[in-house]
């Protein structure tokens, strides 16, 4: 463990897999006190043992607000019960340093069939949660005149493919969110950035490339290329530990001065 975000207390959502569970391993070795936040509570708790096994199971002197006794903590949450969601900060207000919207999904169908519900659950999921998260932390991140909120987004923040115009609209609305969060806040000791991959070499991902393998008869190499690479000039995937890294950076006090930007790992994807 080295102390980047030592006292430091962070809330990660959709940190039971993928990004978000690199992410907060990653904030736990940095001495981050993590809040594990996702759907899936099981998940959750197995990424909260993995960080205690990984600090030799020793609770640990947490963070900034004093709350939670070792280095982690899992919290189950629908992020997409929005309404569920601002009524608990009015009972019980957030009090994080580090906030990392996380929390995703996907839904592909062409504008003319796409069914409203599900419309509507990404842009719970993925818009109105991270402005409701946004909403009750920044607050106690004002009182400390500190505070880093990170937003998930995509290169679909910034491109469109077809199909996916809940989701490509969801990441678009991150963006704006991220920078007038940032015009507000960076006043106040506050940051928000975007961070916004191309494909990312997820459990995911990697079950979608052997699936297609198996599906049109060709190697996994062959799909990862034709499918996966097919916008990136790096011939090679990022994995969540790449992100992760970033959003290190983007907590840590080297980051007070990146603000209201989108940081892509993309391979190149969105210079064309
Ligand atoms: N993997 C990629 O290639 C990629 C590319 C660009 C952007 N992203 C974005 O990065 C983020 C993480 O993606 P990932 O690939 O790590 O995803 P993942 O599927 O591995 O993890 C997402 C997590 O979110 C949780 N989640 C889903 N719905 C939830 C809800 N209603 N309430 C609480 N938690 C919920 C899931 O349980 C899961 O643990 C997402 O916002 C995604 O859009 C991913």
């Amino acid at each position: 463990m080295t102390d980047l975000l030592k006292n430091r207390r962070a809330l990660v959502t959709g940190a039971a897999s993928g990004i978000g569970r690199a992410t907060a391993l990653a904030f736990a070795r940095e001495g981050a006190h993590v809040i594990v936040a996702d759907r899936d509570g099981g998940g959750a708790e197995a990424v909260v043992a993995e960080i205690a096994a990984a600090e030799g199971g020793a609770p640990e002197a947490p963070c900034a607000s004093d709350a939670g006794g070792g280095p982690a903590e899992a919290w189950e949450v629908d992020l997409a019960d929005t309404d569920a969601l601002e009524a608990r900060f009015a009972e019980q207000p957030l009090d994080v340093d580090v906030l990392v919207n996380n929390a995703g999904i996907q839904r592909i169908h062409p504008v003319e069939e796409f069914p409203l519900e599900e419309w509507r659950l990404i842009n719970r999921l993925m818009l109105e949660s991270p402005f409701v998260l946004t909403k009750a932390a920044l607050p106690a991140m004002y009182r400390r005149g500190w505070g880093r909120i990170i937003n998930l987004s995509s290169v679909h923040g910034l491109r469109a493919s077809a199909h996916k115009s809940a989701y490509v609209a969801a990441k678009h609305g991150v963006m704006g969110l991220t920078k007038t969060t940032a015009l507000e806040g960076g006043p106040r000791g506050v940051t928000c950035n975007a961070i916004n991959p191309g494909y990312v070499l997820t459990p995911l991902v990697q079950n979608q490339v052997a699936d297609l393998a198996a599906q049109r008869g060709i190697s996994e190499d062959a799909v990862l290329d034709e499918v996966f690479l097919e916008h990136s000039a790096v011939p090679s995937l990022p994995v969540p530990e790449d992100v992760a890294a970033i959003c290190v950076l983007l907590a840590s006090e080297a980051g007070r001065a990146i603000n209201g930007a989108a940081h892509s790992i993309d391979g190149g994807w969105s210079a064309q």
